[in-house]
């Protein structure tokens, strides 16, 4: 049986007004693009949608991960619509395609990805996250509340298909490398990786009994790419549910609450993550905060399920009230780390610090500093 290809490329090609939202062109831009590739069979389905400024081009295929037409595909789609945002002179036109050298393959050139291939069940519900203002880490705390706290996600305790735990592959951003730690057993060694969300991300996960994928994030760290700061590596990540997996609900349950991102203003600050619908996925105040939304769809026979008009079924998750609770702590965190300005803990510390334009402001003053007797 062919297998089914879930593949979320994105980047932030220019937005109106500042870093707010993508502008209404790009959409059209990537839709047109996306359609015509459908019509040509390079992918079965599509679903274009944004996270404030990031542009996010969802697909559906049969030609597995990492697959040049299908890259090709986004890179053409982000180079037009990057045309079209210069020429509007939207702001921070092209921003994220950082290298003009594509060769196969979007990683590594600024984009993000998360892909995911797999034999389809007999239904196959998929959560997709994408998130604006923030960094693959970020979903370091949410991944660990799926697939690895028991106090969050029943499943591991109630179902016997998923008692045998979940393996999380761990990418270390400083030093390019990774490593694999199954849950239960290494929970602690897991916590002690990915608690340090400025060089761990959870790039994989797995169920341990029969190894099947489960998860997938983008785990692009821009600055490390370019050098300095390039604005957030705002990551996508896609959650396989039910039978067997975690469910929907225990999937989107770790945003009944908020919880502390770095990224925000200029990349600088630790911000709340407020989980939105699409219609509120635009950031604002103090460019942000930071938000995230969830789609559902069902993956079926190769395609997002469609009406018969062919329109994606999709469900926007956090736009429910069950979440209302979460902004609302998530807008009273951000009055109150706001009201601490730049001092820290509102700000990050020095070590990410020296990423974004800070370190030029300190090598002005370093002449004038004098030893102090
Ligand atoms: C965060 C982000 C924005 C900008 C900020 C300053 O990822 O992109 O917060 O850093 O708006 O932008 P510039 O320096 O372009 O005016
Ligand atoms: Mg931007
Ligand atoms: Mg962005």
């Amino acid at each position: 049986m062919v297998k089914t290809t879930v593949s979320i490329i994105k980047a932030d090609i220019g937005s109106v007004a500042g870093h707010a939202v993508v502008a209404k062109p790009l959409f059209d831009i990537a839709n047109k693009k996306l359609e015509d590739a459908k019509q040509n069979g390079i992918i079965n389905s599509y679903y274009v949608f944004n996270a404030g400024d990031d542009l996010e081009l969802l697909m559906t295929h049969n030609r597995g991960e990492n697959n040049a037409e299908i890259h090709k595909l986004a890179w053409d789609t982000f180079m037009d619509g990057a045309k079209k945002a210069k020429n509007l002179k939207l702001y921070g036109a092209g921003q994220d395609l950082l290298l003009d050298a594509f060769s196969g393959n979007v990683k590594g050139l600024g984009p993000g990805v998360a892909e995911m291939e797999f034999q389809e069940r007999g239904s196959d519900p998929v959560v997709i996250f994408a998130a604006d203002k923030t960094e693959p880490s970020a979903f370091n705390y949410l991944l660990y509340r799926i697939f690895a706290d028991p106090s969050n996600t029943a499943g591991l305790v109630i179902d016997p298909k998923m008692s045998g735990g979940f393996k999380f592959e761990v990418f270390d951003a400083y030093e390019n490398r990774s490593v694999i730690l199954e849950t239960p057993s290494e929970l602690y060694s897991l916590l002690a990786l990915i608690g340090a969300t400025s060089r761990y991300m959870v790039s994989k996960v797995w169920r341990s009994s029969d190894n099947e994928i489960v998860s997938t994030s983008s785990t692009t760290k821009l600055s490390l790419i370019a050098g300095s700061y390039v604005g957030k590596d705002d990551p996508v990540c896609i959650v396989r549910g039910q039978s067997g997996f975690p469910s929907v609900g225990e999937i989107i349950a770790p945003f009944q609450h908020t919880y502390l991102v770095s990224g925000w203003m200029r990349g600088s600050h630790w911000g709340p993550f407020m989980p939105v619908g699409l219609k509120d996925s635009i950031c604002t105040v103090f460019d942000g905060p930071p938000r995230i939304v969830a789609l559902g769809i069902q993956v079926s026979n190769g395609k997002i399920a469609s009406d018969d008009d062919g329109n994606p079924l999709i469900v926007d998750f956090f736009k429910d009230v069950a979440f209302d609770g979460a902004r609302k702590e998530a807008i009273e965190m951000s009055q109150f780390l706001r009201r601490m300005g730049e001092f820290e803990p509102a700000r990050l510390g020095p070590e990410a610090m020296e990423y974004t334009t800070l370190p030029n402001v300190l090598n002005q003053l370093e002449p004038r500093f004098k030893k102090h007797e």
